[in-house]
């Protein structure tokens, strides 16, 4: 179970940050533990639903194209007047048994990486101006180990961190931090009905896959917005290019 943690208070005070995929699942997650600390927060996704955080200022964004990726850093920083943190946190994955259509992989590198640059260099000056900025960067296990049904969401995932820890060295001179967070099985919509879906086609269960978790249970969304707090946070300001493991030891 779950221990909850009591934030800092006043932790992210002054601090301004863009959560993508902020609606539901690690992202409002991430959203609401920085907004717990006194951040002010955009979150967006393509749509609202009950879970996205009320303390945020939401903006409706399919970022997978260049130029909707570019029009939401504009409408978050008209909204937010800069940006000190940016949660690279959108991420979408379907299992394909039997092979990955053309347009599967294309779709999978358009949010599950390309969606992370393209946000990123929009947001760079921003970033660069407000000093000692951070951005986190949400990868997957299934990067380093991807199922064939996954085979698309794990290479995508892999140049996520590959660009992470290249752009880490790249922006540390400028002040911009840049560290991944990689995650194990968390319980979310999209990461158990993915799940679902897989351990049905082998025949077995999401209850069996989280059994050989080593901590004993299934990542909770907050598992992750604590790994993420802390990176952005001034406790991490000498940390870059680090890839934390939240995955319950797997
Ligand atoms: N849960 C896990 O076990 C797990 C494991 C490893 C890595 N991850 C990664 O963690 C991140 C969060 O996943 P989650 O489990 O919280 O998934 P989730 O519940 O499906 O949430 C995904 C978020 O991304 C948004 N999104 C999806 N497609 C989008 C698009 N085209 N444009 C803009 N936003 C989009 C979704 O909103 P809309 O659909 O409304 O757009 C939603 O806000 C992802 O990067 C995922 O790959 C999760």
């Amino acid at each position: 179970m779950y221990i909850p943690i009591t934030p800092v208070p006043g932790e992210f005070a002054g601090r301004r940050a863009l959560v993508t995929g902020g609606s539901r699942g690690v992202g409002a997650a991430v959203a609401q533990r920085l907004i717990s600390g006194g951040a002010t927060v955009v979150t967006s996704a393509r749509s609202w639903n009950d879970e996205t955080p009320k303390g945020s200022t939401f903006i409706s964004a399919d970022i997978r194209t260049a130029e909707s990726a570019r029009r939401l850093v504009d409408a978050a920083l008209e909204a937010l007047g800069g940006l000190d943190i940016l949660v690279n946190n959108a991420g979408a994955a379907r299992a394909h048994f039997g092979g990955i259509p053309d347009e599967e992989w294309e779709d999978s590198l358009a949010i599950n990486f390309l969606s992370a640059v393209r946000v990123t260099n929009a947001a760079l000056p921003a970033l660069q101006q407000a000093g000692r900025a951070s951005i986190v960067n949400i990868s997957s296990g299934v990067a380093a180990n991807p199922p064939a049904p996954m085979l698309h969401y794990g290479a995508a995932k892999a140049a996520l961190a590959s660009w992470s820890k290249g752009l880490a060295a790249q922006l540390a001179p400028i002040g911009v931090r840049v560290n991944t967070v990689t995650l194990g099985m968390v319980e979310t919509p999209g990461g158990t009905e993915l799940l679902q879906s897989v351990m049905e086609a082998m025949g077995g269960s999401t209850q069996h896959a989280y059994s050989a978790i080593p901590l004993g249970r299934v990542g909770d969304p907050r598992d992750v917005a604590e790994a993420v707090a802390f990176l952005v946070s001034e406790r991490a300001q000498w940390i870059a290019g680090a890839d934390l493991h939240a995955n319950g030891g797997a």
